[in-house]
């Protein structure tokens, strides 16, 4: 009996090996990703050295001990104080092309970064330097290893509108490398009405529009998301299960909602993965995605966030596949890439 037992051990190890690697080398799709949230423990320190920044933690253990969320504003609060070591250009690209790298390790093959100007600008960091120092990464991801990109600007909810219309404003100069706009930080208190009218500004200079609901907040921001904000893409919208009517309106119009498992489970919206309602979501029709949010502060990249799916929930791979083929559907990718990308899905899947 030992050695049966041994046995079954090892081919458990064995199929969830093969299962990692599956999932490792799927190509992906990134929809979902604050870049100020892959600030991994490591580069935390090295920039605050560099820039001779205090940190209330003296080693990377301490830094992880910190990340227990009990809600969304408890992991904000951390969130922006990391945020604190980024001051040059070079912080941005090396920022974002540490996270670009972690990309290409898990063959993510195109990604919609977000960034939050607010929290640098209100900090004295100038706009420029951090756009630069972001798409400059971006730019080098696309020709040296192939990742195509959307840069998202979000506004942060808990400012004033007026603040994100300066913001707004500020960002027309750099419409070439600036794809989309986006509304993010704390939901609840802070419905998507109090940005009405930057994001009608928004729309009029030719942005993409996305917006998070329905993560903390009720069901009804989505609506206001939809009719109101007029946007392309919800991100979470994990609250619409709780509205029949929103969930039709949801399948009818194919709306995409970028869902982050992990980070739902670590800011306690679900109280554990074998909850998580994507998968339902998915079988009922909804153009739901998987991302990562904040991967440094949540536990994972893309990878490990399909992985938490397979483990908790059981992942077919026809369920990963169609996942990703909303993802493709939903991107802001141009129509010569999004073919490419289906190709690479299409080939992937049917090699296997
Ligand atoms: N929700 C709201 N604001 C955020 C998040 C999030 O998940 N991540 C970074 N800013
Ligand atoms: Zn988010």
């Amino acid at each position: 009996p030992r050695l049966c037992l041994g046995r079954d051990f090892f081919l458990e190890k064995i199929m969830s090996e093969i299962s990692h690697n599956w999932l490792n080398s799927l190509p992906k799709i990134e929809l979902h990703l604050h870049i100020e949230g892959t600030l991994e423990p490591e580069l935390l320190f090295k920039l605050a050295k560099r820039n001779s920044i205090q940190l209330p933690f003296n080693n990377i253990s301490e830094v992880k001990e910190a990340y227990q969320f009990s809600n969304l504003q408890d992991f904000l609060d951390i969130y922006y104080q990391g945020a604190k070591v980024l001051l040059h250009k070079q912080d941005f690209y090396d920022l974002t092309w540490a996270y670009l790298l972690k990309c290409q390790e898990q063959n993510v093959v195109h990604v919609e970064p977000f960034f939050d100007p607010q929290t640098h600008t209100s900090r004295g960091v100038p706009f420029e330097t951090v756009v630069n120092g972001i798409s400059e990464a971006l730019a080098d991801a696309k020709e040296k290893l192939g990742i195509s990109s959307r840069l998202i600007m979000c506004f942060l909810r808990h400012l004033s509108e007026e603040s994100a219309i300066e913001t707004l404003k500020f960002s027309g100069q750099f419409m070439g490398v600036i794809y989309g706009v986006g509304l993010d930080s704390a939901e609840m208190g802070n419905p998507p009405e109090k940005f009405q009218n930057v994001f009608n500004m928004a729309k009029n200079m030719g942005y993409k529009l996305v917006a998070h609901a329905g993560e903390e907040g009720p069901a009804s921001y989505i609506w206001s998301c939809l009719d109101i904000l007029n946007v392309q893409r919800i991100d979470h919208g994990i609250r619409a299960i709780d509205d029949p009517d929103l969930m039709l309106r949801l399948i009818e119009t194919q709306m995409p909602l970028t869902v982050c498992p992990l980070s739902n489970v670590k800011l306690r919206v679900f109280d554990s993965m074998k909850n998580h309602t994507i998968l339902d979501m998915l079988d009922l029709g909804l153009c739901v995605t998987v991302n990562s949010d904040d991967p440094s502060y949540f536990g994972g990249y893309m990878t490990e966030n399909f992985l938490a799916l397979d483990d908790s929930l059981g992942l077919s791979k026809d369920q990963a596949s169609r996942l990703i083929k909303n993802s493709i559907d939903a991107s802001f990718a141009e129509e010569g890439r999004k073919q490419e990308l289906f190709n690479l899905l299409n080939s992937y899947i049917t090699n296997q």
